[in-house]
């Protein structure tokens, strides 16, 4: 899948979008890179950037919504853990079992769509909040 970004992703809050654009630009390198050399080192330094920036990017999500006293922040906060533990399973998997193509294709399958439904659905409420507390 080409993730390509879009605008319909954009949540209207510039820190959390460009983070966003960061993370899908890694998941099109797992994806442009899935059939030539999925063992390269590319792939390798690309996962180890997602793994650590995807929690990074969390934690500062997280850390606007403590800011705004976002309701929901518990909830979303227990979202970003469970894809966290999906990531890391997904990933140990590559590592351990040499670098298949088809495990590529899958991790990138599966963070792309995961930041797909969750930017759309949840960050996006995050941001309707914080222009109710503006009205
Ligand atoms: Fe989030």
């Amino acid at each position: 899948m080409m993730t390509l970004w879009n605008q319909n992703l954009e949540t209207g809050i510039p820190e959390i979008d460009d983070q966003h654009r960061e993370l899908f630009k890694h998941v099109d390198i797992l994806f442009n890179n899935a059939d030539a050399d999925a063992a390269s080192e590319r792939v390798s330094k690309t996962l180890e950037f997602l793994e650590e920036y995807v929690e990074k990017h969390f934690y500062d999500e997280q850390l606007l919504h403590i800011d705004a006293q976002y309701p929901k922040r518990e909830k979303h906060k227990k979202m970003h853990a469970a894809f966290v533990r999906v990531f890391k399973d997904l990933k140990q998997h590559y590592d351990t079992d040499g670098a298949k193509v088809t495990v590529l294709l899958k991790i990138n399958r599966t963070v792309s769509e995961w930041l797909r439904i969750h930017i759309m659905v949840h960050d996006k409420d995050f941001t309707a909040y914080c222009k109710s507390l503006d009205k």
